[in-house]
């Protein structure tokens, strides 16, 4: 069935700002159908329109012809079209079984028979091939088998449309391969998939077609089989973006000057013995798969989290053991956490105020804090990092994922501070703003201050760092120069094989 899902005139209008613009397309039954476009083109809002989370201002949406307007997330499960989004809520102190079962029992009939519950959540979670158990608390369960469970639900529902909202963000390797033959079988099954990425490979890995939006419009629809890399850019920016993930300028780290020496780092975590030096211009590439502990490694040097030994010397002095992120911050380290969504911003705060957080001391004038001075700094550095809307008044919360992450970026790159962690830098962020980021994180360097760049895209290690670490389940296990910088070498490390 060519129009089993079918957008017409689809317009979105939030308090000032308009999502979605007159947007018209349709996705064929048991296709892996993706969405795709830069922060903020609207991509969430039309999935959360189909998934009856907020109405659409105008438009209609029709499933196998028949016009839906669902009222909540519920009743679209209940008629077989389920997410499996980040944001979604799973309760962590109750089991995988009475997760999959929220929400679901009207179906079901009342009287749920906890054995029985048990029995088939377990067939689902054996049919997926998961390596938990029904009876697990969720809690303790990672990112990756948190969606296995939304997936093990949506099947459970009868699920016929399933959609994935950048699924892959934070899970490791393996998961993704995992993840990936799961959505193969459901298309076999002759579910239809939809699936919203910036990650062109995984793109051309498992999507038949893709369809993209563009600043709240529709722009085309494209079989993937008849497209490259370069017709979905051009598509998504309007224009080429080519220079991707590369040093422009030449290598700036002087090697005679060490900023930040870590020595015999350990912490509760899991992490030990970790000794590195980051000299001045470096940008020192972190890798590992997930769980390898580099996000607890750099909270540790932050302050976020207590070691429990090992010392970290800056400029030639010690930091002290009972640090705090605040004093870290003032001695001239900043930290851009990964998880930028929870740790990152103040909800009811606009954009100038969250991005003027970390650098206050900056714009007061006698003893006020100048509004106009932190509104100026919010449009340089929002237009640094492409933001959209680039308006210090709007509020930050009410920003698309990506662009959320962007303000972080700005709060940090606002600061005078000589040592820069960023945490997954470019994750959640177009392929258009990549670039731009990588371009800044060159003018740092220039500038003889040093990043340690936490990442677990490839592309970016391997383009942007002068150097690169590699841990493996809380060990430093590896380094290359940027000489030695190869795909295979850097994997052979972080799964631990022998290096040949
Ligand atoms: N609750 C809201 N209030 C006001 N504006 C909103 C709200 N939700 C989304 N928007 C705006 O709608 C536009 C589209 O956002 P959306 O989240 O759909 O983008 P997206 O394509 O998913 O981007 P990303 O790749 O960054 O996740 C953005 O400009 C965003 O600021
Ligand atoms: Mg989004």
């Amino acid at each position: 069935m060519d129009k089993y899902i079918e957008f017409q005139h689809i317009t979105k209008i939030f308090p000032g700002q308009k999502a979605l613009d007159d947007v018209s397309f349709s996705v064929k039954q048991g296709e892996v159908h993706a969405l795709l476009g830069e922060n903020g083109a609207g991509k969430s809002t039309l999935l959360n329109i189909l998934h009856g989370m907020f109405p659409a201002t105008q438009g209609k949406v029709f499933i196998e012809g028949e016009e839906v307007k669902f009222r909540n997330a519920l009743e679209a499960i209940h008629y077989g079209i389920a997410k499996v989004h980040q944001e979604i809520n799973i309760i962590p102190e109750l089991t995988v079984a009475q997760n999959m079962m929220l929400g679901g029992e009207p179906t079901k009939g009342p009287l749920l028979n906890r054995k029985k519950m048990e029995k088939e959540t377990q067939e689902l979670l054996d049919r997926l091939g998961c390596a938990f158990h029904a009876d697990d608390r969720v809690g303790t369960l990672s990112t990756g088998k948190k969606q296995m469970i939304q997936i093990a639900k949506a099947l459970y529902m009868n699920a016929k449309v399933i959609s994935f909202d950048e699924p892959t963000s934070s899970l490791s390797n393996s998961e993704v391969k995992t993840l990936f033959k799961i959505i193969r079988d459901l298309k076999a099954q002759g579910i239809t998939i939809l699936y919203i990425s910036h990650k062109m490979d995984e793109i051309f890995q498992i999507c038949d077609r893709a369809s993209i939006l563009r600043d709240g419009k529709y722009v085309t629809t494209l079989d993937m089989k008849e497209t490259t890399e370069e017709d979905l850019v051009q598509n998504m920016v309007g224009r080429d973006v080519s220079m991707f993930a590369q040093r422009l300028k030449p290598s700036c780290v002087d090697k005679n000057n060490t900023v930040l020496k870590v020595e015999h780092l350990s912490g509760p975590a899991g992490f030990d013995d970790i000794s590195f030096e980051l000299k001045k211009g470096e940008i020192l590439g972190f890798f590992g798969l997930v769980g390898a502990m580099r996000t607890e490694v750099m909270r540790a040097i932050f302050g976020a989290d207590k070691a429990s030994g090992g010392t970290v010397i800056y400029n030639g002095k010690a930091l002290p053991h009972n640090r705090t992120p605040n004093d870290v911050v003032k001695m001239g380290i900043g930290l851009v956490s990964e998880n930028r969504k929870e740790e990152g911003f103040v909800k009811n705060f606009n954009n100038a105020d969250n991005i003027a957080l970390a650098s206050l001391t900056k714009y007061v004038r006698g003893i006020f804090v100048k509004e106009s001075l932190k509104q100026k700094n919010s449009i340089k550095v929002g237009e640094t990092v492409g933001l959209t809307p680039n308006d210090p008044e709007f509020l930050t919360v009410s920003l698309s994922g990506g662009n959320a992450q962007k303000v972080i970026l700005a709060k940090w790159l606002s600061t005078d501070v000589d040592v820069l962690i960023m945490d997954e830098p470019t994750k959640g962020i177009d392929i258009g703003a990549k670039a731009e980021i990588y371009k800044l994180m060159e003018e740092i360097v220039a500038a003889g201050k040093s990043i340690i760049m936490v990442s677990s895209e490839m592309t970016e290690v391997i383009g942007m760092s002068d150097r690169v670490l590699v841990m493996r389940e809380g060990k430093l296990v590896g380094e290359l120069d940027r000489s030695e910088l190869e795909e295979e070498r850097i994997i052979t490390y972080a799964v631990g094989g022998s290096q040949g």
